[in-house]
C-alpha cells in the first residue's frame, strides 16, 4: 500500500463501500446516548449520498447493521429499527431527486416485518432509477451471505442442474446478494478500527482500504472526498506487475 505523490491518478472509484462506525463513540464524546448517535449518522448517509451522486460514483454500499448487531441490547436494536424505518420513508424524495435506486443486502428475513415492508416499498418505488445504486446491508454478514449462497448452489447439485466439478467462481458471484454488482473499488471505514467484521469478505479480495478516524456522524463531504483522494494516490496490480486502473 502506497499513497505517493505521482502524477497519474486513479480514477474516481466506480463502487464505493463503507462500514459506518463510530456513532456510540461520537455520542460519548459528545455527553449524549448511543442512539443519539444514531440519529446524527442518519444526516452523514445523506450527504454521503449527495456528494456521491454529484461526482458520479456508481455504487455506493452501506453497511447499517449486522448479523452480530442482533446481539446488542434489545433497546438499541430497536431504537436501530424504527430509525431506518424513519429515514427510509423520510429519503424517499432524496432518493427519487438524486436517481437511486435502492437495494437491500443481507439476511432480511430477521429483520420486523415493518422494516422489510418499508424496504420493499422503496426498492420497488426507485427501481426505475439507475444514476446511482444504493446497496443498503442490514442483518447483513458475510459469511451468512455465503452459507445461503452454498445452499442454493448446493441444491442445484442435489437436483442434478450443476455438477460438482462445474462449479466456477462466477456462479459463486453470482449467488450472492451483491449479484450484478462490480466488486468495491474502495472500502472506508471510519472511527480507527482495522478490521473487516464480516462485511463482503468475497467481494472485497482486491478492494482497497482506507480507515479513518472520522466517527461516521462527523463523516460528512469533505471527509468523503479525502479517503476518495487517498484511493487515487494508491497502485492497484491485482497480483501483477502492472499498475491496473480497474479489473
Ligand atoms: C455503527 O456505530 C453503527 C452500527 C453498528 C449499527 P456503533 O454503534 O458500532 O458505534 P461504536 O463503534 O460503538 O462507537
Ligand atoms: C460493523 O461495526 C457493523 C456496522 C457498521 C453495521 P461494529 O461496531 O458492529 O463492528 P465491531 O464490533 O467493532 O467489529
Ligand atoms: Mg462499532
Amino acid at each position: 500500500m502506497t499513497e505517493d505523490s505521482r502524477d497519474t491518478l486513479l480514477p474516481l472509484p466506480e463502487h464505493v463501500a463503507i462500514i459506518m462506525d463510530g456513532n456510540g463513540r461520537w455520542a460519548k464524546s459528545q455527553g449524549l446516548e448511543r442512539v443519539d448517535g444514531h440519529r446524527v449518522g442518519a444526516g452523514s448517509v445523506r450527504a454521503v449520498l449527495e456528494e456521491s451522486r454529484r461526482l458520479g460514483i456508481r455504487y455506493v454500499t452501506l453497511y447499517a447493521f449486522s448479523t452480530e448487531n442482533w446481539k446488542r441490547p434489545e433497546e438499541e436494536v430497536v431504537a436501530l429499527m424504527s430509525l431506518f424505518i424513519k429515514h427510509l420513508e423520510q429519503e424517499l424524495p432524496l432518493f427519487l431527486e438524486n436517481d437511486i435506486r435502492l437495494r437491500a443486502i443481507g439476511d432480511l428475513e430477521r429483520l420486523p416485518s415493518e422494516v422489510r415492508i418499508s424496504l420493499q416499498d422503496k426498492i420497488e418505488r426507485t427501481k426505475h432509477c439507475e444514476s446511482l445504486d444504493l446497496l443498503l446491508a442490514v442483518s447483513y454478514g458475510s459469511r451468512n451471505e455465503l452459507t445461503r449462497a452454498f445452499r442454493s448452489l448446493s441444491k442445484r447439485i442435489e437436483q442434478g442442474k450443476l455438477s460438482a466439478s462445474e462449479l466456477t467462481e462466477e456462479m459463486i458471484t453470482d449467488s450472492l446478494d451483491t449479484a450484478g454488482i462490480p466488486d468495491p473499488d474502495l472500502l472506508i471505514r471510519t472511527s480507527s478500527e482495522f478490521r473487516i467484521s464480516n462485511f463482503l469478505l468475497w467481494q472485497l479480495a482486491y478492494s482497497e482500504i482506507v480507515v479513518t478516524d472520522v466517527h461516521w456522524p462527523d463523516f460528512r463531504e469533505e471527509e468523503l472526498n479525502n479517503c476518495i483522494d487517498r484511493y487515487r494516490r494508491r497502485k492497484r496490480r491485482f497480483g501483477g506487475l502492472e499498475e491496473v486502473e480497474h479489473v
